[in-house]
């Protein structure tokens, strides 16, 4: 992976992927609660994926390991719900009865541009409705996949590197990253 070190281009955009299998309800949550220990404020996640293929049960795990007590359900008809008391705020949105043009006007760039909210992590399900993306996210589509089960395509863009997210997670032989 190249660094930061040519001065004529001190920010280097990075496209990163990999592929986890997620064979039950459990390894979505616990592939939330293992990135709610660990990321950095300001990251934005931007969730993508069929109806019911585990966005949402990803963000209650996100908001486990944040340290959040509050329950967290889907902000379908809240639009984004807000979460104080975990070690950094959670900002969970769902666009998913919003049109692009409705999505914007929810301005969601103030959850991370860090000006008027305190800088946390921002998490979006349906982000396809976005019009404008952050400069650096992780996106995180999900998908139907091994019978039952469910798998998600990681994308990072931007600053924000993969590998670090992907040292140290504890999956299953099942849930190994795909080649
Ligand atoms: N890896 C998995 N394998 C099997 N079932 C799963 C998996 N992950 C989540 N589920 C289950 O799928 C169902 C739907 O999950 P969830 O509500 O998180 O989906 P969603 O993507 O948020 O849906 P929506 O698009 O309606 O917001 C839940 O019953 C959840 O327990
Ligand atoms: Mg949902």
């Amino acid at each position: 992976m190249d660094g930061f070190n040519n001065r004529r281009d001190p920010v280097k955009i990075r496209s990163e992927q990999a592929t986890i299998c997620l064979p039950d309800a459990h390894a979505t949550r616990s592939l939330g609660v293992q990135l709610g220990q660990v990321l950095p404020a300001y990251t934005v996640l931007l969730l993508q994926g069929d109806l019911g293929s585990g966005k949402t049960t990803f963000v209650q795990g996100l908001g486990e390991g944040l340290g959040i007590a509050d329950p967290i359900d889907s902000p379908t008809f809240a639009l984004i719900n807000e979460y104080w008391n975990g070690r950094l705020p959670l900002y969970h949105f769902d666009l998913y009865r919003l049109s692009p043009s409705e999505a914007a006007s929810l301005y969601p760039e103030t959850y991370w541009e860090g000006d008027e909210k305190e800088p946390g992590i921002v998490a979006i399900e349906w982000a396809e409705r976005l019009i404008y993306l952050p400069d650096a996210y992780l996106s995180l589509h999900f998908y139907y996949d091994y019978g039952s089960g469910r798998r998600v395509d990681w994308q990072t863009v931007g600053s924000l590197e993969l590998a670090p997210l992907l040292v140290g997670l504890k999956l299953s032989t099942a849930q190994a990253p795909a080649e």
